[in-house]
């Protein structure tokens, strides 16, 4: 057995900087990466169960919220980059019907698996320093660095702190025929409890229409369809709207082009999948983080179970997805980020009186390089009104079939300053004011 910090006794996976020059094991420097979360803006209609977007990398981040969360996280699920090799970009669909594609990130680790388990080493040591006594750490990862991250995983939380490996399967298209196709993912579970904080009557889930007509086919005496079997010498008897536990197999469908829930983010999750975790593993009112957020999907399932939740991404694009998932939820939220990101571009507008209301209407966008002159080049925009912090007005973000909406009228001029916020394809952040 490995004490949580020490590699497991004959065992060791050794990743560059491990250790200082002088052989010492080198220790996370939180207090030299914490730097003060500036609020960037607060979304409208907050509501009591509340989500947190942080803009930034997740290293910075994780370290300067431990002033305020050490010790405070409930369920931590990281679904980090899976060292696929590329850079991976996000589809979306201009106005005009065409394709185009949008900076996603990159997934490349030119120096090789080493650097990939130091990137992971490094954060991972934060991550469990928000973690409470009990909490609950789940890695997604798939066949290209599962190997390393379970070693790493035993060695930081300790071997005996891992509870289960979750096998998510999933049909897509492309099928090899060179060997078997790779259609699943691994998610590993490592809870700091023993025995590990796991809500089983949460983690039911509804049975299979062939399992109700293969297995439920008794009658109790009130005449209610039921399963009758005998368990370990003593008949029990199971109802079809208890549901069932399911193994560690979960076959869930994959976010597929034409799904109601797909944003175009790159490696986007289902929903249905980050619920069975976030539902099983938390209570409502506790707290989940994802440091690599993405789209947002991990929010959005604490969301609807009634938990609070932290996300944090260094893609500009992926929090005004995120952002844009939770106003349609009806969620409130706030943005918060280490730095105020720099003014990138400027977008010329109309601005005034229209049919006895107020109308604004952006006409064209301009990066600050020069290039991309025109609307096609925004992922989104906000209406904000000035504030400390500002707060969100009106959001727009571009539809995959229907663009982006450009006008937006009002009764009234909304009080007050106002600003535009822009964030354009290649994920630069533009705050403007708005005369
Ligand atoms: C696999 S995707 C997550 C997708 C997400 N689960 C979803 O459902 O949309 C990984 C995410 O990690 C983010 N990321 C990678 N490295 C990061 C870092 N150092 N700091 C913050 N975010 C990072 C990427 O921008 C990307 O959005």
């Amino acid at each position: 057995m490995s004490a949580s910090g020490d590699p497991q006794p004959g065992l060791e996976l050794i990743w560059p900087g491990k250790y200082d020059p002088a052989g010492q094991r080198r220790q996370p420097a939180a207090a030299d990466l914490a730097r003060p979360l500036r609020p960037l803006l607060t979304s409208p209609g907050r509501t009591a169960v509340e989500a947190e977007l942080l803009l930034g990398d997740n290293l910075t981040i994780s370290a300067s919220l431990l002033a305020s969360c050490r010790g405070q996280v409930d369920l931590i699920y990281v679904d980090p980059p899976f060292a696929i090799g590329s850079h991976l970009a996000a589809q979306a669909t201009l106005d005009d019907g065409s394709a185009v594609r949008l900076p996603g990130y990159d997934d490349r680790w030119p120096q090789g698996p080493g650097q990939y388990v130091a990137m992971l080493a490094e954060r991972l040591a934060l991550w469990r320093e928000l973690l409470t006594p009990s909490g609950s750490l789940v890695v997604h990862v798939d066949r290209r660095a599962q190997h390393w991250v379970r070693l790493l995983l035993d060695e930081l939380l300790g071997a005996e702190r891992f509870v289960n490996e979750i096998i998510w399967t999933y049909s897509t298209s492309g099928r090899s025929q060179r060997a078997w196709p790779h259609k699943h993912d691994n998610l590993y579970w490592y809870c700091l409890a023993d025995p590990p904080r796991f809500f089983a009557e949460q983690a039911r889930v509804p049975y299979s229409q062939a399992y109700l007509e293969s297995h439920f086919t008794h009658t109790d005496a009130a005449g209610r369809r039921c399963r009758q079997r005998l368990d370990c010498g003593k008949w029990r008897t199971y109802y079809p709207d208890q549901g069932m536990l399911p193994n560690s197999v979960w076959d869930i469908p994959y976010v597929n082009s034409q799904a109601a829930e797909r944003t175009g983010y790159p490696t986007q999750k289902p929903l249905p999948l980050l619920r069975r975790l976030v539902d099983a593993l938390t209570q409502p009112g506790d707290l989940v983080l994802d440091p690599c957020c993405g789209s947002g999907t991990t929010l959005l399932a604490a969301a609807a179970g009634g938990r609070h939740s932290l996300g944090i991404d260094a893609s500009p694009l992926a929090i005004a997805i995120a952002e844009q998932r939770l106003a349609r939820a009806g969620q409130g939220y706030r943005l918060r980020a280490v730095t105020p990101p720099p003014g990138a571009g400027r977008a010329s507008c109309r601005v005034g009186d229209h049919l006895g209301g107020w109308r604004l209407e952006l006409t064209g966008y301009r990066a600050s390089d020069g290039s991309g002159d025109g609307l096609e080049w925004l992922a989104m925009w906000q209406l904000l009104q000035a504030g400390d912090p500002p707060a969100v007005l009106h959001a727009v973000v571009r539809q995959r079939r229907a663009g982006l909406a450009a006008t937006l009228d009002l009764p009234a001029r909304p009080p007050g300053p106002l600003q535009l916020r822009l964030v354009d394809r290649r994920g630069a952040v533009t705050l403007q004011p708005l005369d």
